[in-house]
């Protein structure tokens, strides 16, 4: 990743040959092949830029979209409360630009999967090429399916949803989960919320939570140290369940 500044961060493949032009000049990417990370370049204007190794919220963040992405804030809590990690089995949908899905498969590598539904094939592709990016595509297996006509996976240890109709798939997810397994629902809306909430204690799900993160900027500096003024106010809610055996 090329950095000039917090606001301006360029996520490129150094590869031979390749140029790369910003509105700062443009940069001769051979000249970063086989460098240390953290080695500064210099544009042909004089213009300073640093190679960094890109973090995985670097990846979340700039993945291509045509969807509304998971944020950074929200994927850092969905994976610390689902219990996902090294091995894990996990459904999710839908896959949109497959943000949360980069992070998800980040995670239950090397002998984990995620297996992720998304209805609309284009998105798919986007999110096939994101994960391409980010170098994670055998773990993980894109599925161009409707998730609340049925979930195929079995003993999963968990399913977590980010679509409009959340409640039409905790029947499907109690199905697909082991017994204790986790249900995480992200949704933009507290009427989504309700509806989920109210499925789920129908369906022999037990510690039924719902929370929601907000995250505020600081800008840092000696003697005009506060809050950044424009922050972003909303993205949702995130409920958590474990299924209990009948
Ligand atoms: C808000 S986006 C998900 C964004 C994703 N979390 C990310 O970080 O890129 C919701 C996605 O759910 C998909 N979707 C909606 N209903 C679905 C269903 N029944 N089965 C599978 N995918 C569905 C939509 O097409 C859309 O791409």
């Amino acid at each position: 990743m090329l950095y000039f500044d917090p606001k301006r961060t360029y996520l490129i493949a150094a590869e031979k040959g390749k140029t790369f032009h910003t509105h700062k000049g443009y940069v001769q990417l051979d000249s970063l092949i086989g460098k240390e990370y953290g080695t500064r370049v210099t544009s042909n204007l004089g213009v300073e830029f640093v190679a960094l190794k890109p973090l995985l919220s670097d990846f979340v963040f700039k993945a291509q979209r045509r969807t509304q992405i998971s944020y950074p804030k929200d994927v850092a809590l969905i994976v610390m409360f689902s219990g996902i990690g090294p091995g894990s089995r996990v459904v999710e949908a839908g896959t949109g630009a497959g943000a949360l899905t980069t992070a998800l498969t980040h995670y239950v590598r090397p002998d984990g999967r995620v297996y992720s539904y998304e209805i609309r094939p284009e998105f798919t592709e986007t999110a096939r090429r994101n994960l391409g990016r980010a170098n994670l595509l055998n773990y993980v297996e894109l599925k161009n399916q409707d998730i609340t006509a049925g979930i195929d996976e079995s003993e999963t240890d968990a399913v977590v949803l980010d679509l409009a109709t959340p409640w039409l798939v905790v029947p499907h997810a109690f199905s697909s989960l082991k017994g204790g397994g986790t249900l995480v629902s992200f949704s933009p809306t507290i009427d989504q919320v309700v509806k989920t909430v109210e499925e789920l204690h129908q369906n022999n799900f037990i510690d039924v939570q719902t929370i929601e993160c907000i995250m505020r900027r600081m800008q840092a500096e000696r003697g005009k140290t506060r809050p950044e003024t424009l922050m972003t106010g909303h993205t949702g809610y995130i409920t958590f369940a474990r299924k209990s055996l009948p």
